[in-house]
């Protein structure tokens, strides 16, 4: 068995995730690199979503009976818990939502409808980058038609990485926001945080940054990054679909507006106006998703119990020696960094001609899950002139002997399209 430094110790951490052991297409083992698209979850996590419906099931912040109150000690234990796993000053900026795209709706529709000095309007600018998966381009390109503001980007390197070469006259004056992804979803990059935030500081400009491809991977701190929005999803992150996170600088979520209206996000309703609770629960509205938080903050005691440099570690690992082995094959290209320094654990790649949706379907049938397609990042398809890629994924259960099989599955895939 091939053993790297850093690897975690995966026969013990496989055990945790029953499905894993799962055989699939008559007996074959199931190879699960599809990690960025979802992880799969420990048995922690499925235990504490089936003991919050079997003992405290309840709405939150209305009953006062036991069940109510133990099921809000649980929703707002898991604010805690996340406040905690990202450096949060305060747990008081955790606004829990549905996924990453909704916390990214969220802060486009805040700065549409705000007022000054945050308000977007036809007089101002709006920057992404050409690597955003679409819940980070869409949102910013309704709120562009809505207001006439400007949409901007920056381009990409050959190499996969952000073109920063013309950094000054993307974000000038005129910026309000520059929204951007911390680790790309499908070319795998870690994009330089400091320099974007710091042009962005110097003219004034809000940032926001979209953790989804971070959070489950590395430690990540909000206040280190120095931005003023952090976005992530719970379900790449060993916890259950259905949960997203939004965090927040304090005085900008008691200055900005709600975007959804309804219950538990006001402080008083009469017939011609309302009142707003303070944040998060100004953002909260209506029944939130209860039992999702609570799976959430299972998968942060799991993850932490771990500690996320040793993920990160593993990860690292995992990534250096796939790349090593990838770069093997004949006729694949990797899309994206070509090397293990400052990338993720997803690796995009075509081989030869042959269509990423028969790599992906030939190596299903060997049991090995790849994602297939343009990975809801077309831009970045587009700007490579390639329809689609593949993509293999990784997470702290990944083995050496799974990048092997990986392998093996694309030598099957290169013999069997000739
Ligand atoms: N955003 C997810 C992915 O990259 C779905 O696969």
């Amino acid at each position: 068995m091939t053993q790297l430094p850093g690897l975690l110790d995966t026969e013990a951490i496989r055990k945790d995730f029953p499905i894993l052991d799962r055989q699939v297409h008559d007996g074959r083992k199931l190879v699960y690199l599809d990690n960025a698209a979802t992880s799969q979850k420990p048995r922690q996590v499925l235990d504490a979503l089936a003991e919050y419906y079997e003992r405290y099931n309840a709405n939150v912040h209305r009953g006062v009976h036991v069940l109510a109150e133990e099921a809000t000690a649980l929703y707002e234990g898991a604010r805690d818990k996340v406040a905690e796993f990202v450096n949060a000053p305060s747990r008081d900026e955790v606004i829990f939502t549905k996924n990453a795209s909704e916390s990214l709706n969220l802060v486009a529709n805040m700065l549409g409808w705000a007022d000054e000095p945050y308000r977007v309007d036809h007089e101002t600018e709006i920057v992404i980058t050409e690597m955003e998966h679409h819940s980070n381009i869409v949102p910013w390109q309704l709120l562009a038609q809505r207001t006439g503001a400007k949409l901007k980007w920056f381009g990409l390197t050959d190499d996969g990485r952000l073109d920063l070469s013309n950094i000054d006259e993307i974000i000038t004056e005129k910026t309000k926001i520059v929204s951007f992804v911390l680790v790309s979803n499908i070319l795998g990059t870690v994009n330089p945080v400091e320099a974007i935030v710091r042009r962005a500081q110097e003219v004034g400009a809000l940032v926001c940054v979209d953790a989804s491809q971070a959070a489950p991977h590395m430690p990540l701190d909000v206040q280190a990054l120095q931005a003023d929005f952090v976005a992530f999803t719970g379900h790449k992150m060993c916890g259950p679909t259905g949960i997203g996170v939004l965090w927040g600088r304090q005085e900008l979520l008691e200055d900005l507006p709600p975007f959804l209206g309804g219950g538990e996000m006001i402080e008083t309703v009469s017939m011609s106006s309302s009142t707003y609770a303070p944040a998060p629960h100004k953002f909260e509205a209506g029944t939130p998703p209860i039992a999702q938080a609570v799976g959430l903050g299972a998968a942060i005691d799991y993850l932490s119990a771990i500690g996320m440099d040793k993920v990160l570690a593993h990860e690292h690992a995992i990534t250096e020696y796939a790349v090593k082995r990838l770069t093997e094959v004949p006729d694949l290209r990797i899309i994206g960094p070509a090397t293990a320094e400052d990338r993720g654990a997803a690796i995009s790649f075509t081989l030869g001609d042959i269509h990423p949706h028969d790599v992906g379907q030939v190596l299903d049938e060997q049991g090995i899950a790849v994602r297939v397609g343009h990975h809801c990042a077309r831009p970045v398809c587009l700007r490579y002139g390639i329809p689609a890629t593949t993509r293999a994924s990784f997470y702290l259960y990944s083995t050496p002997a799974e990048i092997d099989a990986l392998v093996d599955g694309l030598e099957h895939v290169r013999n069997f399209f000739g």
